[in-house]
């Protein structure tokens, strides 16, 4: 599903003054290949060089994350404030931040309990959508594909938050808890196996069952570990459930479907769509929207879809 060696960090993220002394690692051909030692800093001739042969990733190994980790979660609120920094490098970097929250969670669920910590960045991730239009197009350079389940998880929370927040009048710890759901609404995938996830071909229908699982067995983890509202919990439930009562685990129908869960099923259906994914290339925007209106009739509550449409086609509209 992914490599346990070494995470990616975007280049934007790097501050030569700040960043703190970890060796970093370039990728080539699949292996990778010291960049810079710990004791060497890290300069801005460094940072220009690569932009120049347009990489965007280093990658850290993982024993030094907790450190990265720590530097970026709490650098965050002033990265954010700064003026001298454009808001395509600043959404780089919380959602790099975001997608390390994800891994780290996926790789321990245990590591959910840390509440605050999640909270925060769904804290800042909404700021950061509501105060650009433009915010969302930083999305897509977040990680390479090997990544795409961190990055979905990260996109399904963001699309959630800006369609919640348009839709309905919700209280930001409302919107905080929706945005809890979305990065966390796949979690139950660490349950299935790799050998099911990556398979490139046709699931059999027992592979189909073991996957449908991750729904009930996430929001079962997280309900375990307790203090989830259940906006987030039901959310990460339901997120598979059809309006027409066709979906997963509870054949709900309609409007006994939560409402968090509605939004969420169409995000999820999105952001699969529009992704790199093992067994087929990924759709366009428009392609997507035209895929969800008309080849999946039954699927969507039909207003919230249309809501969907408007409120991402206005933000695609402002990244051109
Ligand atoms: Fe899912
Ligand atoms: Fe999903």
């Amino acid at each position: 599903m992914r490599d346990h060696y070494c995470r990616p960090i975007s280049i934007a993220s790097i501050n030569p003054q700040t960043f703190p002394d970890v060796s970093l690692y370039t990728k080539s051909s699949g292996n990778y290949v010291l960049y810079k030692p710990h004791d060497r800093k890290f300069t801005d001739m460094d940072r220009m060089r690569l932009e120049q042969n347009f990489v965007e990733f280093l990658y850290v190994r993982t024993g030094d994350m907790e450190e990265v980790t720590r530097f970026l979660e709490t650098g965050l609120s002033e990265i954010l404030n700064r003026h001298d920094m454009d808001v395509r490098t600043k959404g780089q970097i919380l959602y790099q931040t975001t997608v390390n929250y994800v891994i780290d969670v996926f790789e321990n669920p245990e590591e959910a309990a840390k509440l605050d910590r999640c909270r925060n960045l769904v804290k800042y991730l909404l700021h950061y959508l509501c105060s650009d239009p433009t915010s969302l197009n930083a999305l897509h350079s977040v990680a390479d594909h090997n990544y795409y389940i961190f990055v979905h998880s990260l996109q399904v929370a963001a699309l959630s938050l800006l369609v919640h927040d348009e839709v309905y009048g919700l209280t930001p710890d409302e919107l905080t808890d929706v945005g809890i759901g979305g990065l966390l609404h796949d979690l139950g995938m660490v349950f299935i196996s790799n050998s099911i996830l990556e398979k490139p071909d046709a699931l059999s229908d027992v592979e189909y069952y073991k996957i449908k699982q991750h729904a009930q067995r996430g929001y079962e983890c997280l309900k375990e570990i307790g203090g989830f509202s259940e906006i987030s919990l039901l959310a990460v439930r339901h997120h598979h459930e059809r309006f027409d009562g066709d979906g997963y685990p509870s054949a709900l129908k309609g409007d006994a479907i939560p409402r968090t869960a509605q939004v969420m099923a169409i995000c999820d259906v999105y952001s699969a769509l529009t992704a790199d994914r093992i067994h087929r290339k990924a759709v366009s925007h428009e392609r997507a929207l035209e895929v969800m209106r008309t080849e999946m009739p039954g699927a969507f509550n039909p207003e919230l879809l249309a809501r969907f449409v408007e409120i991402i086609t206005a933000r695609k509209s402002t990244e051109k």
